[in-house]
């Protein structure tokens, strides 16, 4: 399959039914919304939402009716990052190409977009409650699923480890903790909310799940590599802020060989797991191989 013709047509669904789902702001709280919009639409891989349609697909899914959940998903993603920029975290000035929400904005307006995000992406999954006529057990189910990997037992939870290692010897263990949580979580949810949306079996939604474990690891095992090894101009974003912050990373334990030998592993791991799932599993599995040599 041409991964790259595929990635852009899902790029292109995600970033239309954005647009539609936040539309230009008007009145007293525009500023806000723009501020939202600036960072929604700054660019990035849309890979959880396209994630999320992959999941939908590899189970003989509709992904129309995945789309306002893979929205969502975009949407705290997104959040995530605006708030991961702030001087409180990890102190970022270059994101998605363009200077950071509070760089562009201040710091107030920054907390507030992301805060809008996060709120914004569940009142769109709500939203979607008459998609789901006779189905809307699925899509609570599907909420609750992305409100925990979202919270303090997924991203946020990371998130609140990756703080408190900063500077700090950590274990391989304890590593891959706050990687599961802080960019795991979401990603898994992501892949797993498509299978069960997509009306896959038990099995093949457990089949999903695993492989997006080792996706959402891999992932931010080359986000760590990228660090050390990648441009700003291709990422979007400043490479050199780990070791600056004494972050917690892959690289930093292993180095540099170990951590790309270990992320090839587990993405062997990842694919052959999506065997029960045949041939319609294929984009999942071509997003996968396409992590270990991705440049941003
Ligand atoms: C960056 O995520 C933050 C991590 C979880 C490592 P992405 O690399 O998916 O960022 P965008 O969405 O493409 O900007
Ligand atoms: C961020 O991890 C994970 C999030 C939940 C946003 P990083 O801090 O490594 O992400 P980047 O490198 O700033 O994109
Ligand atoms: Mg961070
Ligand atoms: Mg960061
Ligand atoms: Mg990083």
């Amino acid at each position: 399959m041409d991964l790259k013709a595929y990635l852009q047509d899902r790029r292109g669904l995600v970033n239309r039914a954005l647009e539609a789902y936040l539309p230009q702001g008007r009145g007293p709280a525009f500023r806000v919304v723009e501020a939202m919009r600036y960072s929604l639409f700054a660019g990035g891989k849309r890979l959880r939402p396209i994630l999320c349609l992959a999941g939908a697909e590899a189970v003989g899914g509709d992904t129309g009716e995945a789309l306002p959940v893979a929205c969502a998903l975009e949407m705290i993603h997104t959040y995530s990052l605006i708030h991961d920029d702030l001087p409180a975290m990890d102190d970022d000035d270059l994101r998605r190409g363009h200077p950071t929400c509070h760089r562009q904005f201040d710091e107030a307006t920054a907390i507030l977009a992301g805060d809008g995000l996060l709120t914004e992406a569940f009142r769109l999954m709500a939203d979607a409650a008459p998609k789901f006529e006779g189905r809307e057990a699925l899509l609570l189910e599907v909420i609750q699923l992305i409100a925990q990997a979202a919270g303090y037992q997924g991203m946020v939870g990371g998130q609140m480890l990756d703080l408190e290692a900063e500077g700090r010897q950590v274990t391989l263990k304890e590593l891959e903790t706050i990687h599961r949580l802080k960019t795991g979580a979401l990603l898994t949810a992501a892949v797993r909310a498509g299978g069960l949306v997509g009306g896959g079996s038990r099995a093949e939604v457990t089949a999903l799940t695993a492989f997006g474990e080792k996706f959402g690891l891999v992932f931010q095992i080359t986000d760590d590599l990228l660090d050390v090894e990648g441009e700003a101009a291709e990422m979007g974003k400043s490479p050199g802020m780990d070791v600056k912050k004494g972050k917690a990373t892959y690289p930093a334990l292993l180095g540099v060989d170990k951590a790309r030998e270990w992320a090839r592993r587990l993405m062997d791991e990842a694919i052959n797991g999506l065997a029960p799932l045949g041939e319609r599993a294929e984009p999942l599995r071509e997003i996968g191989r396409y992590l270990l040599t991705r440049r941003s």
